[in-house]
């Protein structure tokens, strides 16, 4: 079974399993797909993680994360007045960190793949090259994102019909310069992307617009295989990603501190419930702003004591459950989180699971295609915190873990998670969302585990969101009745809702029944062309 964002990268994964590929093989298929059909976050220029667990009981972790170019520093994003300059850190050439899904996607072949490496590309190019139909949630991208295309030549040139006018819906839409970019991928391995056309291609337009990537920052981009990141909930074990993710860690100690709760009993979207799951999402975001980056630039990082169950205790022990606690005086911002960034998720028939959580960062990534190439790059830089020691209420981080520096990884909130019960896969999921990622994860997992629900109701449930500061708890639109809305009032809360169109998380999921191993796919309803689909 395969969960992505779009039906036609689904059913590139499905096909691949119907050939006898492994759920890593399908893996691959279905991101190269999404790549070509979901420009949003499906990327070849762009970085993410991926978590399998292999059905002999190994498990095993991709960092695919990109990388700051060597010319990259911890002051990069101000300018020559020492003001933030926005701009820099979040939009445009030097928001542009080294990509590093092509060389992941190689890593995890090569180590669990089972098919040859040109029939999981293959899908793809011929997905660029005949050419896919703009659909309307196509369209309404294309529409509002239409100026920033025409910023870039490359990118009008593959986001325009004839880069003149914007494509329509019906429209066929083909991507003839990717398709050659993923041939070259296909017939010369990561060179073709990491070295060649394709690298100087990039590192030529990144010269001529102040972009600091070179053919060097392309040919040393290393993906890293890491050990999982392990906890447990109320009799599940957890498999899921470790630094430089701050996600496995936040969703372990959110767990480990509700795990000391009934909260079934407290009843479903209580303010009781509520209240809590809000508690140790400000709890847990602390502890992410004071210590999570780069785990190699970061060696001290106290990674074993965070997910520990008497970490989790000590900070129980300062819950009050009808009172909201206050955030630290620190001042941390709350930048807009859009959606756009990916998970997907593949069982194969013998057991093996796979999450991959990949992203350009914002929708469409910087919107910079250079050209020739016909791939998005994506803004990834902008995770750095970005103005050393300063940390105010105008949008700025500068807790030193995650600094600038040259080839560190970027902290990042995704969250590729693998449940086990008895051992063996029961619940894959993950979600978008920038640092709504990890509560939209928790929520899920609680919803199946306290609530008993059925996955397709844990991942439509809305959701709440707090992130230690700012101060503030953050309700999807009609996520609870305005009783409940007033009883956390009470408490103490600073209670916001989300307009409509601002959904938390698009979440994919599997659940594997242990009884039967019936697998059960379910695409957010929120993600517009969602799909599930097995064989
Ligand atoms: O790695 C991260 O946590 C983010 N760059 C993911 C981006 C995302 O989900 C979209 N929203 N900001």
């Amino acid at each position: 079974m395969v969960v992505s964002a779009h039906p036609l990268a689904t059913s590139a994964g499905v096909q691949v399993l119907r050939d006898g590929g492994n759920a890593v093989d399908a893996a691959i298929a279905t991101g190269f797909a999404l790549a070509v059909t979901y420009p949003a976050a499906g990327n070849i220029g762009g970085g993410g993680f991926l978590v399998a667990v292999m059905k002999d009981g190994r498990t095993t972790a991709f960092d695919f994360r990109e990388t700051a170019p060597a010319a990259a520093h911890a002051r990069m994003f101000l300018d020559s007045a020492g003001a933030y300059a926005e701009d820099r850190h979040h939009e445009g050439w030097t928001s542009v960190g080294v990509p590093g899904t092509v060389a992941g996607f190689f890593a995890a072949h090569a180590k669990l793949g089972r098919l040859p490496m040109r029939r999981l590309i293959d899908p793809a190019i011929g997905l660029a090259s005949k050419g896919i139909t703009v659909s309307w949630a196509l369209y309404d991208d294309f529409v509002e994102l239409d100026d920033e295309f025409l910023r870039h030549p490359g990118t009008a040139a593959a986001f325009r019909k004839k880069g003149k006018e914007p494509y329509q819906p019906g429209d066929l839409w083909k991507q003839p310069d990717l398709a050659a970019t993923l041939r070259r991928i296909r017939d010369k391995g990561e060179a073709g992307f990491y070295r060649g056309t394709t690298a100087r291609r990039l590192a030529e337009a990144m010269r001529a617009n102040g972009g600091l990537i070179t053919e060097e920052d392309l040919a040393a981009y290393r993906a890293k295989e890491r050990p999982v990141l392990r906890g447990s909930y109320r009799g599940a074990e957890i498999v899921t990603m470790p630094p430089p993710s701050s996600g496995g860690i936040t969703l372990i100690t959110m767990l480990n501190i509700l795990e000391g709760y009934d909260l079934a009993s407290a009843g479903w979207h209580s303010a009781g419930h509520l209240h809590l799951l809000a508690e140790s999402m400000r709890r847990a975001y602390a502890d992410r702003a004071r210590h999570l980056g780069d785990p190699e630039a970061n060696p001290g990082m106290p990674v074993d004591l965070l997910v520990s169950k008497e970490h989790a205790a000590r900070l129980r022990g300062g819950i009050d459950p009808a009172r909201a606690s206050r955030s630290d005086p620190v001042r941390f911002n709350d930048p807009p989180e859009s959606v756009e960034t990916t998970h997907y998720c593949v069982v194969d028939a013998e057991g093996n699971a796979v999450v991959v959580t990949y992203t350009l960062e914002d929708s469409y990534g910087s919107k910079i295609v250079a050209p020739g190439t016909g791939f998005l790059l994506n803004n990834e830089m902008g995770d750095f915190n970005p103005v050393p020691g300063r940390t105010d209420t105008t949008g700025l981080i500068g807790t030193p873990p995650n600094l600038v520096a040259p080839g560190r990884r970027m902290l990042s909130s995704m969250t590729p998670t693998i449940l086990l019960r008895d051992g063996a896969p029961w619940l894959l999921i993950g979600s978008p969302g920038g640092r709504t990622i990890i509560t939209t994860v928790l929520q899920v997992v609680v919803n199946m585990v306290d609530f008993r629900m059925d996955l397709a109701e844990a991942i439509a449930a809305p959701r709440i969101h707090h992130q230690w500061l700012p101060d503030v708890l953050r309700i999807e639109k009609y996520g609870v009745p305005p009783e409940t809305a007033e009883r956390l009032a009470s408490f103490g809360h600073r209670v916001t809702f989300r307009g409509s169109s601002r959904e938390q998380g698009r979440a994919m999921g599997i659940v594997i029944d242990p009884a039967t191993a019936i697998r059960q796919g379910v695409a957010d309803p929120r993600q517009p062309e969602g799909s599930a689909a097995g064989y």
